[in-house]
């Protein structure tokens, strides 16, 4: 797998490095990658990183240490065994860079993962996602996708074939999102829709209250804290993707009261 994905995660650590600027800082860069494993991504890292690795699964450590081997110059903080969902021991606003790479496929909940990593940013720091997604509904593979995600979850670890990535990204109300799915002909169909993208947690954040966020036929799913940055209105209706269909959602954003 590692070997089919380089190029993408190469490309995805470019971006990165296009908005790290001219850093001449004696501090280091501290990174916090989510679903980490052996450190796949270890390569790519940035000249001057720190590193804090978290997975759900404990039994990585000794393949990541092994592997960190090979890369003495960066330095190794400490592992976190715990759910993205719930980063227990990361403290608040400690982070330059969130790192997540094919993991947000297997997560039980991206909102609580996208909420957990806005908390553990610095104002400022980034977040680097990559993750093989669904096509759209419109396109023929995605017929395939349904067809072999009964079977899919089960045999690689309660991945998703299909998950909708981007959308949660779109609602959970980040500014600076910028992301793109590309399908490399090399990777497997079923999960060749690659999605790329970074995001800043906003230098200041607004005092926003909270964005009542998707609901579906009358029905309000869950509410969630929210720093947006700019919105100057109250109330407004829109779909995440722009488009209103059966599945439609409604935002409600209190006034900024600045
Ligand atoms: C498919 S592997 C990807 C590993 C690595 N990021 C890469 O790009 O090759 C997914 C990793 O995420 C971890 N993981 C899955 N769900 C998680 C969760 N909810 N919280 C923390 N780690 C999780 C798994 O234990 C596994 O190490």
């Amino acid at each position: 797998m590692k070997k089919l994905t380089d190029p993408q995660r190469r490309e995805a650590f470019e971006l990165l490095k296009k908005h790290l600027g001219d850093r001449k800082k004696k501090t280091p860069h501290e990174i916090l990658e989510i679903g980490i494993g052996d450190g796949a991504n270890l390569e790519y890292y940035p000249e001057n990183s720190s590193l804090t690795a978290l997975d759900m699964n404990e039994s990585f450590e000794p393949y990541l240490k092994e592997h960190l081997k090979n890369y003495p110059e960066i330095r190794y903080r400490r592992k976190v065994i715990a759910m993205a969902e719930n980063m227990v021991g990361v403290e608040d606003s400690s982070i330059d860079i969130v790192v997540c790479t094919y993991t947000l496929c297997s997560v039980t909940s991206i909102p609580s993962v996208l909420k957990e990593v806005k908390r553990v940013l610095k104002p400022g720091g980034k977040f680097l996602f990559l993750e093989h997604v669904s096509y759209p509904k419109s396109d023929w593979n995605y017929l395939l996708q349904v067809a072999v995600a009964p079977l899919w979850s089960p045999y690689l670890g309660g991945c998703k074939v299909k998950q909708r990535t981007g959308e949660e990204i779109r609602k959970i109300g980040f500014s600076n999102v910028d992301m793109d799915t590309t399908y490399d002909e090399k990777l497997l169909l079923f999960s060749r829709p690659q999605l790329l993208g970074k995001l800043f947690r906003p230098e200041r954040d607004s005092n926003f209250l909270y964005l009542i966020n998707e609901i579906r036929f009358g029905c309000v799913s869950h509410i969630l804290d929210s720093q947006l940055e700019v919105y100057s209105f109250g109330v407004f209706c829109i779909s995440p993707t722009g488009e209103f269909d059966s599945y439609s959602f409604l935002h409600l954003a209190p006034f900024n009261s600045t």
